[in-house]
């Protein structure tokens, strides 16, 4: 049975699109940028990592030739159908329950910003039930101005324009954030509802659920490393 649709989200262009507005075809083609730089940093080389909304696999095909294992989760059974070599699971994150844990447990693509406290904190919850007592949870933020320096756009050398448009307050703190990106030959849009999170409200979301930052990751604190609340060191 199709997932259902995340109220808020939208995408338009061609192929499959996902319950909360991603383009198949559009992940599929988007090329990788430093994530596997920033992981490899980050954990244990050739570690075990449960991807979270891992997609089409844009980060997970570099990890793997890294020679990292991967276990890739998507509720889009269209997105992991293009996943190679990793095990994968099409679930909603929310739901994950696959009874082990993890050195490394991935939370990427601003899953985080969940317009819904509930549904961020069952995502965190996620992270954390999936974690071994040693283990780390890369979270990827969005940045400190996105919803305000807008719009703004870059062009990439293979002649993909990523436009991000307007934020528009939806309400309670949330933003309709909508996104272009156009290519020679076609054109994909998508609208996501997200909520900006201060520092300190991203740090208490995270307590709740039992984890605690234990480093940034990039100069522009979009990647943060964390570790059970509990965790010496
Ligand atoms: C923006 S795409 C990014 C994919 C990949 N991480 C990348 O960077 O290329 C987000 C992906 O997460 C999946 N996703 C979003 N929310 C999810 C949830 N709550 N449970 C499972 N999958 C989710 C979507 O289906 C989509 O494939």
């Amino acid at each position: 049975m199709e997932p259902r649709k995340r109220a808020g989200h939208r995408g338009t262009g061609p192929g499959a699109i996902t319950p909360d507005g991603c383009a198949v075809e559009l992940y599929a083609r988007l090329p990788c940028g430093a994530e596997p730089d920033i992981v490899a940093g980050a954990v244990p080389a050739g570690a075990h990592i449960l991807e979270l909304g891992c997609g089409a696999g844009r980060v997970t095909h570099p990890l793997l030739a890294r020679g990292f294992t991967v276990t890739a989760v998507d509720e889009s059974r269209e997105m992991l159908d293009r996943v190679r070599g990793a095990r994968t699971r099409c679930s909603p994150i929310e739901d994950l329950d696959l009874g082990e844990t993890f050195e490394v447990v991935m939370l990427a693509s601003f899953l985080v910003h969940a317009a819904d406290a509930g549904t961020r904190q069952a995502l965190l919850r996620t992270c954390v039930r999936h974690l071994a007592r040693d283990g780390r949870v890369l979270i990827q933020r969005e940045g400190e101005d996105w919803h305000t320096n807008l719009p703004r756009e870059r062009v990439d050398a293979g002649g993909l324009t990523v436009r991000i448009v307007s934020a528009e307050p939806a309400g309670d703190g949330v933003n309709s954030v909508h996104a272009e990106y156009v290519f020679p030959d076609a054109t994909w849009t998508q609208t996501v509802l997200s909520r900006p999170l201060t520092k300190q409200q991203f740090e208490d979301a995270l307590a709740e659920a039992g984890l605690r930052v234990d480093r940034c990751l990039t100069a522009d604190r979009t990647w943060v490393r964390a570790v059970h609340a509990d965790a010496g060191g």
